[in-house]
């Protein structure tokens, strides 16, 4: 058997107008992941998904259908398999589960996508590099959300900090000062395929107001990189303040997270933003180290369904994490 895992994300600067051109940060989460396995299953059963979180099991083939609830699915193996010049459908069993909270911007989907990819494309013997990875994702990507950016996408396969401009390579995120962030989540599903719809509407009836934004919140997404690199954490902090304000303006944010990151600030947070797409889902807050813990809960305490405390610091040398990946798979 084959297994493969791939964390989740925040985004820390710039989303939706990420969408747009502007450039965003977004960091890995490797508190929750997504995991998929692949075995090998008698001659002639074909392909089967088991996906037991959804309670589903399904032949490949009958998954094909856009209504059905394992399209992404079905279609993210089909793609990969095309991409690995694999004809037809091998005898296979795949089991897919995962931690990572859907609809709530932690990048469930892209999570998700990536395990199935790398399982399939190990297990079948062609390891993929994480741009292939993350363009085959991409793909479930416009599946789930109609006109993605790619970023998702793009932090979840490199499994780094990364800025990035749609359209570009991804660019790690040199990170001077490791920093720390609280994850509060509003227990509320929202879809980001919806809200990014909803502002494309909103940018279509009133272009020049909505590019002014987006203007702003990538010029947001600049000055952080720069922060980053330099360490400034403080900096951060007013940044992460200052694009939630125009968050607030693009009609992103609700009063679940506007109540989450109130608290978070109240308990001491650096600054705090919403994550993802909005109107529900995550929001994020930067923590002093020896703060996370009171801040986690007072997010608690203004009715987080959930909280993560995660630190996010430049990615280990590339030989290290391949050494760590391979490892992962051997213990499978
Ligand atoms: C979703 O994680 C971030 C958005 O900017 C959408 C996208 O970039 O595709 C809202």
């Amino acid at each position: 058997m084959t297994t493969a895992r791939a964390p989740g994300k925040v985004i820390l600067f710039g989303e939706h107008a990420v969408v747009y051109g502007r450039p965003a940060l977004a960091a890995p989460v490797t508190q929750v992941r997504a995991t998929a396995s692949v075995e090998d299953a008698p001659t002639g059963r074909g392909l089967c998904i088991d996906a037991a979180d959804l309670c589903l099991r399904r032949q490949v083939q009958q998954a094909l259908t856009p209504d059905d609830p394992l399209y992404a699915i079905a279609t993210t193996v089909r793609h990969t398999l095309d991409a690995l010049g694999v004809a037809g459908w091998p005898d296979l069993a795949l089991s897919v589960s995962s931690s990572v909270p859907m609809g709530r911007g932690l990048g469930s989907g892209a999570a998700l996508a990536t395990a199935i990819v790398r399982a399939l494309a190990q297990h079948l013997g062609h390891p993929l590099q994480a741009q292939e990875i993350s363009d085959l994702v991409y793909q479930t990507e416009v599946i789930h959300h109609g006109t993605p950016s790619g970023i998702d996408n793009a932090v979840i396969a490199f499994e780094q900090p990364v800025y990035f401009v749609k359209g570009q390579p991804i660019q790690v995120l040199q990170v001077g000062r490791p920093f720390w962030l609280a994850i509060g989540d509003t227990g509320i599903a929202s879809p980001t395929r919806d809200v990014v719809g909803d502002v494309r509407r909103r940018w279509q009836q009133e272009p020049a107001k909505y590019e002014d934004l987006f203007d702003r919140i990538g010029a947001i997404a600049v000055s952080a990189r720069d922060a980053l690199a330099s360490g400034q954490i403080a900096k951060l902090g007013r940044l992460m303040d200052e694009n939630q304000a125009l968050l607030e303006r693009l009609d992103v944010s609700c009063p679940e997270l506007d109540g989450l990151i109130q608290a978070a600030r109240q308990a001491g947070a650096t600054g705090a933003k919403l994550c993802g797409a909005g109107r529900g889902g995550n929001m994020i807050a930067l923590v002093a180290e020896e703060n996370a813990e009171s801040v986690a809960a007072a997010l608690r305490q203004a009715s987080a369904a959930n909280v993560i405390v995660t630190e996010v610091k430049s990615p280990r040398p590339l030989r290290s994490r391949q050494q760590r990946i391979s490892n992962e798979r051997s213990d499978s």
